[in-house]
Parts: C-alpha cells; structure tokens; sequence
C-alpha cells in the first residue's frame, strides 16, 4: 500500500535532464504506481515506453482538447492500436478546454465524442479535463452516457453542484495541488462534499506543484502535501487519506494489480 498518482506527464521535457533517477526514487520514497498521462499521439507512445521501462507505471492513450485540430483523420485507429498494450488502462486525458482554445469549440465537441465512444468500445474508462466548460462537458457525458465508461474528472474546477452530477455517474475525482493553494476555496468545499470513496490523487507534474513547492517543477514526491490537505479538510488522519485512496484507484483501474 502506498501514495498512487494517478495523472502524470513524465515525458514531458521538463524532465529530460533526471528522468531515470528521478523515477527510479520513487518507489523508495512511498510513491506505489504512477499512471502516465498521453495528450496527443506522440506522447501515447512515449507513455507506453515508459509503462514497458518500469513496472509501477501505468499508461493512457488519448488526445487533449487544446491538440485535436491538429490530428489527422486515423488518429483514433492510431489510438485503438496503442490501446492493445496491456498497461494501457484509460482514454486520456480528453474533454474540452475553452480556456486555452476557444476558436475550435465544434471540432473539440465532436472528437470529445468519439474518444468517449472509443473508450467505450475498448472497454477502458477516461480521464476527463475539463476548463471553462462545465456544461458542454457534462451534457456531452450524459448524452454518451460516460457513467458507463466510468474514470476520472482531473484537476476539478467547477463547484459542488456539479460535482453532484459526476458523483451520480460513479466518476472519481482527481484531487492535486491546487487545493493546497489559499484563495482555491470552491475546491476546498468540494473536498468537503466528496465521499472519500469518490476521491484519487494526482499531481500532473510537472505542473501545479503544491503549496509550499509551487511553481516549482512538480513531481509524484509532492503528493504528501495533497494528502495533508485533504486529511484536514475530511477531519481524518493522512494514513487513511493514502489507504482510500489507493483502495479506490484499484476498484477504478483493476489491471493496477
Ligand atoms: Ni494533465
């Protein structure tokens, strides 16, 4: 049993100059299984690479909403062959994001669409992002009927309303460094709201690092600082945060093993 992150991207070039040994010091420092996260084709493959270098990490094939105007017309064939590998145990990360893209709303829509019925067709979950579209996001889910498909919201940014609407479609929820941060009060309330049973870690490193590391280059070995929050927040001790949390991880991904 220990600390699993659930939504990382260690082929990002920011890591480049440590990658190995920073890697290979996780397991040794409490860190049980990462999930690597793809955002177009080429880090697909490069999160199958690593899943096939180290036995504790985990992959995802799947195009970001800010990349999907870039994509030819086979990327999902591409994204159905990559799929094949055994360590590959989600469609991610997909969804819609008009914070970074506004101008290709349509198009984000419509391969949002067909990565959901991707996942579905493979039998994998997805992992969800979604920034400044809450409800295109969550009539899309409901209109592909996602509680089938099951996964994870990452980085949730919306309020308890909505985050009763996943809840009701069994999703867990991707809890990172931002509710370390001071002024992230509608993530705090969430965190409060949330079931235990419905909440994962994550740090999607290496970005939004915690409080007292932000800004910094964020890593796997931050996630004790998410733990202490949400153990404050819920009243309960940390050791049961990492124990419920690797608990739901394993009902959510089961080749996790
Ligand atoms: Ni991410």
């Amino acid at each position: 049993m220990g600390i699993i992150d659930t939504h990382s991207h260690y082929n990002d070039e920011a890591f480049d100059e440590d990658r190995e040994e920073l890697l290979l010091s996780l397991p040794t420092k409490g860190i049980d299984r990462v999930v690597n996260i793809a955002v177009d084709i080429e880090s697909s493959k490069e999160c199958i690479e690593l899943a096939d270098k180290y036995d504790y990490i985990y992959a995802t094939v799947g195009v970001h909403p800010s990349y999907v105007h870039e994509m030819q017309s086979d990327y999902i064939e591409k994204l159905k062959d990559l799929a094949k590998h055994e360590k590959v145990v989600a469609i991610a990360e997909i969804g819609l994001d008009y914070y970074w893209s506004t101008e290709h709303k349509e198009k984000q829509k419509e391969e949002f669409a067909r990565q959901l019925e991707l996942a579905k067709e493979l039998g994998l979950t997805a992992v969800i992002h979604s920034r400044d579209a809450a409800k295109d996001t969550l009539d899309m889910m409901v209109a592909k009927r996602a509680g089938e498909i099951g996964g994870v919201v990452h980085c949730y940014s919306y309020g308890v309303e909505l985050a009763r609407e996943y809840l009701k479609m069994g999703f867990y929820f991707g809890i990172g460094g931002v509710s370390t941060f001071k002024n992230a009060k509608k993530l705090k309330e969430v965190i409060a709201y949330l079931p235990m049973e419905s909440i994962v870690l994550e740090t999607d490193a290496p970005y939004l690092s915690p409080v007292p590391n932000r800004g910094k280059r964020n890593s796997s070995l931050n996630i004790p600082y998410i733990v202490e929050e949400i153990a404050r927040i819920k009243g309960i001790q940390a050791e049961e945060v990492v124990q419920r949390t690797f608990e739901n991880v394993h009902r959510l991904y089961p080749k996790l093993g």
